[in-house]
């Protein structure tokens, strides 16, 4: 009853390994559309909002329902579990409630959050963050992909009108909880011998991008001393970025993307962009100042300079104590973990009672190919999924 096993030829990346799908890409529309057609297959309705998000009614639509779901994107080269999984168990729960033969008292929806890892415009959670009014609708159309392309322009493109992006009261009140299901993207269930958990908290996270410029020059005929190269720079502060995180208080601090200008190989670069993501139970806004200062430094003393941006920013989530001890009771004790990786559901737990449930993932590996998660698990997991459904509708 995987459900995954029917899209695992979309979005496969054979350069990277894995999956490649961001939001209105070949592969992410093909995923909406198998969507669309499992859930008219199951006779929801299904209707996408202002924000591109999409919702699967069964039932009437209306305040206050019961909503479940995940998304359908991946980072670069990612897993095939992280938000399909959470997708395909919706699906299934409603199957397993449909043969329990349920009919829920609540509205009930499944839904499909747009672009949850910001691997194409660069901010997470961009669907509910908009649905929410957490980013200025205005930034949001302008932010760009790789190739120049604005939210607002592959949005017109994907046949939404960009204009009308942004917090969605309307579509905030249908919201009564919202659980999500999830493979879990640490260690925590293998270590506890669990197959399912229940989500406590989501480390506080952002991204920055450090711009260094330099002087752009020939690699041969440039000597070392009259050099202004800015992967110098660079290059320190990743070294600086892991040692911060060491000295701090389960913090993390990861680079995993730089993107010299030009990029040539004879080419000493005129600008480098290193982009940064940093967490930090508290306080990763101070670690990211300190290492500003730093780049600062590192810059001045290769006669560059440094532009920092911040990109996103969330605090430590806490999910609502009441939900998540509803969750723990009705899974029979299962355990609470902290989540590492960031949520849709971290984003609605700013409005409504939200709840997430975790999948045992045997590798502890996640937005990498190596993501897996058993297929018994995954079966545990949706049936988890809808006795919690079953009990909020009812
Ligand atoms: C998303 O999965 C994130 O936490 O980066
Ligand atoms: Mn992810
Ligand atoms: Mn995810
Ligand atoms: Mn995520």
């Amino acid at each position: 009853m995987s459900g995954l096993a029917d899209i695992a030829d979309i979005g496969t990346d054979p350069r990277r390994g894995g999956y490649s799908r961001h939001v209105f890409d070949d592969a992410e529309r093909q995923l909406r559309e198998w969507f669309v057609e499992q859930a008219q297959r199951r006779g929801l309705d299904v209707h996408t909002d202002a924000n591109a998000n999409m919702w699967a009614w069964w039932g009437e639509p209306g305040d206050d329902a019961v909503v479940t779901g995940s998304h359908l994107d991946s980072v670069p080269g990612g897993g095939a579990f992280d938000g399909p999984l959470g997708v395909t168990s919706a699906l299934q729960a409603v199957d397993v409630l449909r043969a329990r033969g349920f009919q829920p008292r609540r509205p009930f929806a499944v839904v499909v959050f747009a672009e949850e890892e910001g691997g194409r415009f660069g901010v997470p959670c961009l669907g509910s963050k908009l649905l929410t009014g957490q980013i200025d609708p205005d930034r949001a159309r302008n932010l760009r992909d790789a190739g120049g392309l604005t939210f607002a322009e592959a949005m017109a493109d994907f046949g939404a009108d960009p204009a009308r992006a942004g917090r969605d009261d309307a579509a905030l009140r249908r919201i009564g909880q919202f659980v999500e299901l999830h493979v879990e993207q640490g260690k925590g269930l293998i270590e506890l011998g669990r197959p399912v958990g229940v989500a406590d908290s989501i480390l506080g996270h952002g991204r920055w991008r450090f711009r260094f410029h330099g002087q752009g020059n020939h690699a041969g005929a440039t000597r070392i001393d009259d050099r202004r190269d800015p992967m110098l720079p660079a290059a320190e502060l990743v070294l600086a970025a892991r040692r911060a995180a060491e000295a701090a208080d389960d913090a993390r601090a990861t680079v995993g993307r730089i993107v010299p200008t030009p990029g040539g190989t004879n080419v000493i670069a005129s600008a480098v962009d290193v982009h940064l993501d940093a967490r930090a139970p508290e306080r990763s806004r101070e670690l990211v100042a300190d290492l500003s200062a730093r780049a600062a430094e590192f810059a001045a003393h290769e006669g560059c300079e440094v532009e920092v941006l911040e990109e996103s920013f969330g605090e430590t989530v806490h999910f609502d104590p009441t939900m998540r001890d509803r969750l723990r009771d009705l899974l029979h004790g299962a355990p609470a973990l902290p989540s590492g990786a960031g949520h849709d559901a971290g984003i609605l737990a700013a409005e409504r009672p939200t709840g997430m449930l975790f999948v045992r993932n045997p590798t502890g590996i996640s937005h990498a190919p190596e993501e897996h998660a058993e297929q018994a698990d995954c079966e545990e997991g949706s049936l988890a999924l809808a006795d919690v459904l079953q009990e909020l509708a009812r």
